[in-house]
């Protein structure tokens, strides 16, 4: 079995924290299976926040009237067995661009039963979605609020959710080798979550 892996960046940095945390957890899960992966930085993407404009809302499947690449990357979502978003902690919170990502899949949503349209209910159902936010300071519990809205919208729409939370980050690449030690370990893990 060959496993769809869709990682979605959040840091605008070259050899950001974040992409090597993404890159070790990806090691882990390839120790166990075989993976096909994909790298889109949400960064770089420049996505508008949601309007509420809700002319999504009558759709069957994802939709958005805003053309800036979202439904693209969302097809890719849609196609992936494991979503890797792994991003900073940017005061205290979810950086803006994958905050901007997480308002938009409000196109998922179905009123009806304020879960996920059915359309795309099973889809969902299968899936995996890590969350890897890293800090600077100490503290897991920064991380994980953070991580908070991913986790929010991936548990109301019925997929499957991992926190893999890493406080405590330096620049400097030699320095953060528990950290990602912890994404690895991560990575094997969520083989067993599929
Ligand atoms: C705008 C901004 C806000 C930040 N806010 C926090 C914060 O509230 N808490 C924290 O621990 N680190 C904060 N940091 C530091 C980053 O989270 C940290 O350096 C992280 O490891 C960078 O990850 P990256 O290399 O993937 O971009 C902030 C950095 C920036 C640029």
């Amino acid at each position: 079995m060959v496993v769809k892996v869709l990682v979605l960046l959040g840091s605008y940095r070259e050899n950001s924290s974040s992409s090597r945390y993404a890159k070790a957890f990806l090691e882990g899960l390839s120790s166990k299976t075989q993976i096909e992966s994909k790298t889109i930085n949400l960064a770089q993407k420049k996505l508008d926040g949601c309007t509420g404009c809700y002319a999504c809302s009558p759709k069957e499947s994802f939709y958005c009237v805003i053309k800036d690449g979202f439904e693209e990357i969302m097809q890719e979502v849609v196609d992936s067995d494991i979503v890797i978003f792994a991003y900073p902690v940017y005061w205290y919170a979810i950086p803006g661009e994958i905050k901007n990502f997480v308002d938009r899949t409000v196109c998922l949503f179905d009123m009806k039963t304020y879960g996920i349209k059915p359309s795309l209910k099973d889809n969902f159902s299968k899936k995996l979605f890590v969350c890897i936010s890293n800090s600077a300071e100490e503290g897991k519990s920064i991380c994980e609020r953070a991580a908070y809205p991913v986790q929010s919208f991936v548990e109301s729409y019925g997929a499957k959710y991992q926190g893999v939370y890493l406080s405590g980050t330096q620049r400097e690449d030699n320095k953060n080798q528990n950290q990602i030690n912890e994404a690895k370990q991560a990575g094997i893990k969520a083989f067993n979550k599929l």
